[in-house]
């Protein structure tokens, strides 16, 4: 996973510097290894380290060398930790094609046991080296890059983009099936890049390649054609990236490029998650005498979720508890037969270092779910399931959560699957609700960030307020007052709705606000409608987030809606988390608010 940029001069001008540049560009999709690989008289050399670009073009001279066609990449490990074998590009056993990815392959394992039982030498855990490696087997049947390139990635599964450069043809392949990528040219260039900015200086108009769609560049220019081979006419636009925002694609701040990205990490995360692994982990889960779940901030949110997801679907009912109290209380009961559920987007927070610490020097079982594999936790754990969302630079979290409840999700399902409680056919059909739900969000999102700047609009005239809910959406409740602070320093409370009416009502006036998550359960319903005349007969500004099509709602003509298009109930948290993430994003912006690094917090709580 990580930023692809790939570049080829027809004028055969020197591609280096740019390329060097563009990766720097591409940083914010990984930087826990970078390398290019050029064409070099008749052979391709590659240059790569576990390092940001930076630091390998200066280890390498890369810019005293010359060629005009390159391959790069900027790695966000998913598949391997960080280690310069994991690194891409990757080369097949001969070294005359590099390959360069995005995404991850479904299938990996299998795939890399079924390649070196041929024969093939493969050196890394990367998905990546097995693509150049199913080339090379495939130009020996068809002796043509371009068609080897098709016939390989015709037949992977996943979410991912490659693109390869192959020193016989002299041209790039690159292909998607999900992840973006751009194809960008000028006078002198022609660039396939994972990121619009990384092209600046490179294009002056752009086209994006469809999901699909195969691009092979050569030095008579760029052709697009599908699988079957027939031609595919692109519309160029012009390159309408910001050169003051490229460091973040063109947005102005990380939290609104990664609210962006939260469907498109829901199907990385998806794909990230191995088999094989996850499979251990329902074992562990289902088998344990006692599970304990711990988190700190946001990720404690997301553990409260899983903790219903695994109750419900599994049966299991985790004790969750922040990790900063476990230590203290908890630890006495945790013995051999614990498991341990560590979540930690860093990987690197210090109380659930602590928590697992403890857990581990008193015989449990830890099962961490992080974002950075390499960080503290993962290398402390027994077993982790990578959360795969990429790498998350803003401080508020928000497609780390939302796929981190799909990492929860994903073990409820197999744990129930594996006690028997679920069907296989009714297993698939809960993946295939997770690619529908990514589709539609993806769809959505431009006017769900239009409805929350309204919502936003009307919040910012209040000085505190409420955010409420119930059921699988109540610590949703706790996590949107939790954007509100930290992105717009605006005093929230997440409050459980039953408990509403027990006290915190009394405070609804002009000058509060209250956010209602409408309840996914039917019978919580009712009770929510009420709270939200009650909300509007005390003048308190009232916003619901809820599904589209929800006729009550629509009557309430006072009520400010911000709607998302509708989710199973199990997926409803991910769906409705994406209002209150642009909600305290827009609210930040109108209040001026440093979003991305909010004062006295820092990503990482050492
Ligand atoms: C999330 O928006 C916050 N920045 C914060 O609460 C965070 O979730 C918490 O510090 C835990 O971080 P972790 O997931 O990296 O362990």
């Amino acid at each position: 996973m990580g930023g692809i940029l790939a570049v080829l001069s027809p004028s055969k001008r020197n591609v280096v510097e740019h390329v060097i540049r563009g990766l720097k560009l591409l940083e914010y999709r990984g930087f826990s290894g970078s390398g290019v690989a050029l064409l070099q008289g008749n052979k391709i050399a590659v240059y790569k380290d576990a390092q940001r670009i930076d630091v390998v073009a200066e280890k390498y001279n890369l810019r005293n060398l010359s060629s005009w066609m390159a391959l790069g990449h900027t790695r966000y490990a998913t598949h391997g930790k960080p280690h310069a074998d994991n690194t891409q590009p990757h080369t097949d056993c001969s070294g005359g094609i590099a390959v360069a990815e995005d995404g991850a392959i479904a299938g990996y394992e299998l795939l890399r046991d079924s390649l070196i039982v041929e024969g093939h030498k493969v050196v890394s855990r990367c998905d990546a080296e097995l693509v150049a490696h199913l080339i090379e087997r495939e130009l020996w049947n068809v002796k043509n890059f371009k068609e080897a390139f098709k016939r390989v990635v015709a037949k992977l599964e996943g979410f991912f983009s490659i693109a390869a450069i192959d020193s016989s043809c002299r041209c790039i392949a690159a292909y998607t099936r999900g992840p973006p990528l751009y194809i960008g040219v000028s006078q002198d260039f022609i660039a396939v890049s994972s990121g619009k900015a990384a092209m600046l200086g490179l294009a002056d108009k752009y086209f994006k390649l469809g999901e699909g769609e195969v691009a092979i560049v050569g030095e008579d220019g760029v052709k697009v054609e599908a699988l079957d081979g027939t031609g595919i006419e692109k519309t160029f636009s012009p390159l309408d990236v910001d050169p003051r925002y490229a460091d973040k694609d063109g947005y102005p701040h990380h939290m609104l490029r990664e609210i962006y990205e939260v469907p498109e990490a829901l199907m990385r995360t998806l794909y990230s998650v191995q088999e094989r692994y996850l499979e251990f982990a329902a074992r562990l889960v289902a088998e344990a005498e006692r599970v304990f779940m711990v988190g700190n901030g946001t990720s404690l949110h997301a553990a409260y979720i899983g903790s219903y997801y695994l109750t419900e679907l599994a049966g299991v009912t985790p004790i969750v508890v922040s990790a900063a109290e476990f230590p203290l209380y908890h630890v006495s009961n945790v013995g051999p037969g614990t498991v341990v559920i560590a979540i930690s987007q860093s990987g690197e927070t210090g109380d659930v270092i602590t928590s697992v610490f403890e857990s581990k020097l008193r015989g449990a079982a830890v099962l961490t779910i992080t974002n950075y594999i390499g960080s503290r936790l993962s290398n402390l754990s027994n077993l982790y399931l990578p959360i795969g969302a990429g790498p998350e630079l803003a401080v508020p979290a928000t497609k780390t959560f939302t796929s981190t409840l799909l990492v929860l999700y994903l073990l409820a399902l197999r744990t129930a699957l594996y006690k028997k409680r679920i069907s296989a056919d009714e297993y698939r059909a809960s993946i295939e609700d997770v690619k529908k739900l990514s589709r539609e969000l993806r769809e959505k999102l431009q006017s769900i960030e239009e409805s929350a700047e309204v919502a936003a609009k009307a919040l910012a005239t209040c000085r505190s307020g409420y955010v409420v809910s119930r059921g699988l959406t109540y610590p949703l409740a706790l996590e949107g007052a939790l954007k509100l602070k930290e992105a717009a320093y605006i005093h929230a409370e997440g409050v459980e709705a039953g408990e509403f009416r027990h006290g915190p009502q009394t405070i609804l006036e002009k000058g509060i606000f209250s956010i209602f998550i409408m309840p996914v359960e039917k019978q919580a319903l009712q009770a929510t409608y009420a709270l939200l005349s009650l909300s509007i007969e005390k003048e308190a500004t009232t916003v619901a987030i809820g599904f589209e099509h929800d006729q009550k709602l629509e009557e309430m003509s006072e009520v400010i809606k911000v709607l998302v298009p509708y989710a199973t109930r199990h997926l409803a948290p991910i769906a409705l988390a994406i209002p209150l993430q642009f909600i305290a994003y827009k609210l930040g912006v109108i209040l001026q608010r440093p979003i991305d690094s909010p004062r006295y917090l820092s990503k990482t709580v050492h």
